[in-house]
């Protein structure tokens, strides 16, 4: 059975997991393998990336590996090429490295704004930049009736906190998140007639393990269980999303289903951002 992204190439930015158990990257990556893809896993982390490709080789699909930091321009560039070696193409860029602190707004060094906007904000834009031109080498995919449906898709990971007050001061955090809204829109447009669409996705808040060191003294005093039982009161469903409500809209925006969606701002939230308060 072929699946609904068959032989396509996508490259995910932090396929690995900070910690034990399924984070959004490791997640998304697995799923793209399982609709048919063939993943290039990247993470800064070679250990990470590595126990992600083998999960997706366990399950028949296909993953290589390739470690960067993807906010350094050179290993942007090399992770670009390691994929043009590899598998020959790039059909799908899937972004998802982003980090998160809190930390009161005035306590904030300039040295913690520029870190954050390196590897929440520059490393997309970097990403983003080094594979458009080479989706642009891409075929076109044409539908029943001839019409041109496609040659690349780029799904940005950016988070509510860009859009909203979660409780927590973060300000370099939301305001990096928020930023990668008009870097997605501008690519978007720029590139719909060229074939290339280019989607956000806005987690709410997920329970996966990236929360799971930083946030814990900010919500529970230390205490995972009271951690979890806060975060999930928050949520208009009464409980936290997790890696795999990512990972499957992020599938759905890569793939011809969404053929006519680019510039799009997918809340996947159970509510939280629809809610007034
Ligand atoms: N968990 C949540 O509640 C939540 C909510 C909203 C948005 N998000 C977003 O989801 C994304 C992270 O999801 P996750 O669960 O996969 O996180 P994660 O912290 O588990 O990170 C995934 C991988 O990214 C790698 N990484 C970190 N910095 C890197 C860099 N500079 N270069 C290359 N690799 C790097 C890590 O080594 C890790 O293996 C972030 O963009 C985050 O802002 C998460």
């Amino acid at each position: 059975m072929s699946g609904k992204l068959q032989d396509r190439v996508v490259i995910v930015s932090g396929a690995g997991s900070v910690g034990p158990g399924w984070g959004n990257g490791k997640a998304a990556a697995v799923l793209y393998a399982r609709a048919g893809a063939r993943v290039l896993a990247v993470d800064m982390n070679p250990d990470a990336a590595a126990e992600t490709a083998s999960i997706i080789a366990g399950e028949g699909g296909t993953a290589e590996t390739f470690t960067a930091d993807v906010s350094k321009t050179d290993r942007v560039e090399a992770m670009v090429e390691a994929c043009l070696d590899r598998f020959g193409r790039i059909d799908v860029l899937h972004n998802n490295v982003g980090v998160v602190a809190p930390k009161p707004t005035a306590e904030l060094s300039d040295a913690e704004w520029d870190r954050f906007h390196d590897v929440n904000l520059k490393s997309m834009f970097l990403t983003c930049r080094t594979v458009l031109p080479v989706m642009e080498r891409n075929e076109f995919r044409m539908d029943a009736d001839g019409r041109k449906i496609g040659r690349g898709a780029i799904v940005n990971v950016a988070s509510i906190a860009g859009i909203r007050w979660l409780g927590v001061p973060y300000i370099h955090y939301s305001v990096t998140k928020g930023a990668i809204l008009p870097l997605t829109r501008t690519i978007a447009v720029e590139y719909a007639a060229r074939g290339i669409r280019a989607n956000a996705i806005l987690p709410g808040l997920m329970d996966t393990p990236m929360v799971v060191k930083p946030l814990k003294e900010t919500y529970g005093g230390g205490d995972l269980a009271r951690m979890a039982e806060a975060r999930d009161a928050q949520c208009p469903t009464g409980y936290m999303g997790d890696g795999w409500d990512v990972g499957h809209a992020a599938v759905f925006l890569a793939s011809d289903d969404a053929r006519y969606i680019t510039g799009a701002e997918l809340a996947v939230d159970g509510g939280f951002s629809a809610r007034a308060a």
